[in-house]
C-alpha cells in the first residue's frame, strides 16, 4: 500500500464561508414563510412547463456547484411547480398541509441528524415521549409498544407483520411460509386501502389469501359475511389469523363497527387490527372519538401524522398491544447491535427492533413540537372543523340539483358527481372525468376522484388545516360553471 500524504490539504462539505451560509440560510426561511403565507394567492396546481421538466434532465454533476445557485434554480424549477396540498383548497386523496413549525423542526431535526435505530441519546427519548401521547389519542392501554415509521402503509405492514408472527403457530421468521402447509387468511372489507393487499403480499401470505368482504350500504363491513367467510375457510382446513378494520376508509371514510370487530375477534381468536391511517387520531374530540368506540381493544393500530394532524411528510405510527409480541416480530440484535449496560450503546430505546429499519430519521421532533405548540384539544377542534366544512360541502351538494351525492357522509370524505339529468351512466363518467381534469388545470381546487358502484365520483376528502367554508363554495360554483360548459360542448359535438 502507498503511503498516506499527509501534506494533503483535507476536505470537508461544511462551508467554506460559514458567513454566506447563514446569509443564505435566513433567505431560505424568510422566503419559505413569505411563500407559506402567501399560498392562498396560488393556483393550487397548474400543468409542469416544459422547460422546468426538462431542466431536470442533466448530467451526474462531477464538479461543484455554488449552493446560492442550486438555491437559485429550486426557486425557479421546482418551487414554483407544486403538488399543491399545502394549498387551503386540495382535497385529493388523504394529503395532509403540513405547518411552519412542522417545516422548521425537520431543520432541527436534521441538523442534529441522529440515527434512530437505537442506542441512548435524547433523540430517542422524545420518540418514546411522542409514542405515548399518541397511545393516549389512540386510547390503548399503558405499556402498549409503538414505533414511528414512514405513514399509514408502512405502520399497517408493521400489524400485519406482528399478527403474522404472533398467529402462524410456529416460527414463521425462521421456517417462512415457503413450505409451510398453512394457508394463514385474513379478513377486511373491499373497502380497505390497497396497502393491506401490498403487505399480505408483501409478506408472503399472498392476496389470494386475503378475503375482501362485501360491505353494507354505508360502506362498513358486512359482520354476517365476514363470520360466514371465517366459518367456510375454517371447513376448508385454512387458519384465520386477523381482521383489518377500517377507522376511516379511503373511498368514503366509512367507519367499521370497531366494537362489533372486537367482540368478532376476541370470539374466533383472530389478531384485530385497525387501519386508523384517517381516523385513528379522531380521539382528539372528545365528540369524534364516539365514532371509533373498539379501536382501543385492538391488537395493533396503524396511524398517520401526514394526514389529520397535519404534519409534514412522512411521518405515521404502529402500534402493538403486546409489546413482546411487537419485539417477537422484527428484533434482531447481532454483536455489532449488542447492548451495553453503559455508555453510548446502553439505554433501552432500540426502534430498529420493533421494525424493518435500521437507520431511522428524527422523525419525532416535528411531532414533539407541533403536539407541544397546538395542544390536543386545538387538533380536536381543528378535526371537529374539517368534518363541519365536509357537511356544509355536503348539504351545499345536497341542495344543488345539478350535483348528486353518490355515498353517505360519516367523516371528512364527501363523493358527488355533476349530473344534469338526461345522461347515461357511460356519459356521466365521461362527463365526470374530463370536469375534474379541467377542475385541476383551472387551479381553482383539487379533489380527487374514486368509482363507486360503476360511478365515476368526484372525491373531497378534507384534512386542510388552511380550508375555510368559502373555499367549498368556491369549489361548487366552479364544478358547476365548468359542468355547465362541458354539457354545452358535449352538446354541440
Ligand atoms: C385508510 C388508509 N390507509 C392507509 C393509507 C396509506 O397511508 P400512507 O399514504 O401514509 O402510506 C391511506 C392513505 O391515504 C389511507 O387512506
Amino acid at each position: 500500500m502507498e503511503p498516506v500524504d499527509t501534506t494533503r490539504a483535507e476536505e470537508n462539505i461544511d462551508p467554506q464561508d460559514w458567513h454566506a451560509m447563514r446569509h443564505l440560510s435566513h433567505r431560505m426561511v424568510d422566503d419559505m414563510l413569505d411563500y407559506l403565507q402567501g399560498i392562498r394567492e396560488h393556483p393550487v396546481w397548474h400543468p409542469i412547463p416544459q422547460a422546468d421538466k426538462d431542466f431536470l434532465i442533466q448530467p451526474l454533476p462531477l464538479e461543484p456547484q455554488p449552493v446560492e445557485e442550486v438555491y437559485a434554480e429550486f426557486l425557479e424549477h421546482i418551487l414554483p411547480n407544486p403538488m399543491g396540498n399545502i394549498h387551503p383548497r386540495f382535497w385529493g386523496w388523504v394529503i395532509g398541509t403540513g405547518s411552519p413549525t412542522g417545516v422548521m423542526a425537520e431543520m432541527l431535526a436534521a441538523t442534529m441528524n441522529p440515527n434512530m435505530g437505537g442506542a441512548d441519546h435524547i433523540a430517542n427519548y422524545v420518540e418514546k415521549q411522542v409514542i405515548e401521547w399518541l397511545r393516549e389519542i389512540v386510547g390503548l392501554p399503558e405499556g402498549t409498544s409503538g414505533l414511528l415509521v414512514s405513514g399509514g402503509s408502512v405502520a399497517n405492514l408493521v400489524g400485519l407483520a406482528v399478527a403474522r408472527s404472533a398467529k402462524a403457530g410456529f416460527d414463521v421468521r425462521k421456517e417462512g411460509l415457503q413450505c409451510s402447509n398453512h394457508c394463514l387468511t385474513v379478513y377486511a372489507s373491499v373497502e380497505a386501502h390497497s396497502c393491506i393487499k401490498k403487505g399480505v403480499e408483501l409478506l408472503g401470505i399472498g392476496s389470494q389469501s386475503l378475503r375482501l368482504i362485501p360491505v353494507n350500504d354505508a360502506y362498513q363491513i358486512d359482520l354476517e359475511a365476514l363470520q360466514i367467510a371465517v366459518q367456510a375457510d375454517r371447513a376448508e382446513g385454512r387458519q384465520p389469523i386477523m381482521v383489518v378494520g377500517n377507522a376511516g376508509t379511503v373511498n368514503t371514510g366509512a367507519i367499521d363497527d370497531l366494537r362489533a370487530l372486537a367482540d368478532f375477534c376476541q370470539r374466533e381468536d383472530l389478531w384485530f387490527h385497525v387501519d386508523g391511517a384517517i381516523g385513528g387520531v379522531a380521539g382528539s374530540s372528545p365528540t369524534l372519538k364516539l365514532l371509533f368506540a373498539g379501536m382501543e381493544r385492538a391488537d395493533s393500530v396503524a396511524i398517520d401524522l401526514h394526514k389529520w394532524m397535519y404534519m409534514p411528510y412522512e411521518i405515521g405510527c404502529a402500534f402493538v398491544r403486546d409489546p413482546q409480541l411487537h419485539r417477537n416480530a422484527f428484533a434482531e440484535t447481532p454483536e455489532y447491535l449488542a447492548h451495553a449496560d453503559r455508555g453510548l450503546a446502553g439505554g433501552t430505546l432500540w426502534f430498529s427492533e420493533l421494525g424493518i429499519q435500521l437507520s431511522r430519521g428524527f422523525r419525532a421532533l416535528k411531532a414533539w413540537m407541533m403536539i407541544k405548540e397546538q395542544g390536543v384539544h386545538k387538533y380536536g377542534r381543528m378535526m371537529e372543523q374539517n368534518v363541519a366544512q365536509v357537511r356544509y360541502l355536503t348539504e351545499r351538494v345536497d341542495r344543488e340539483p345539478e350535483l348528486e351525492r353518490i355515498a353517505p357522509v360519516q367523516l371528512n370524505i364527501v363523493c358527488f358527481r355533476y349530473n344534469p339529468g338526461g345522461k347515461d351512466e357511460e356519459s356521466l363518467n365521461e362527463l365526470n372525468k374530463e370536469l375534474l381534469i379541467r377542475l385541476h388545470e383551472s387551479g381553482v381546487a383539487v379533489p380527487s376522484y374514486t368509482t363507486l358502484k360503476g360511478k365515476y365520483a368526484l372525491r373531497v376528502a378534507n384534512t386542510n388545516q388552511r380550508s375555510r367554508l368559502e373555499d367549498f363554495d368556491i369549489l361548487v360554483d366552479e364544478i358547476l360553471r365548468l359542468g355547465r360548459l362541458l354539457t354545452q360542448e358535449m352538446k354541440a359535438a
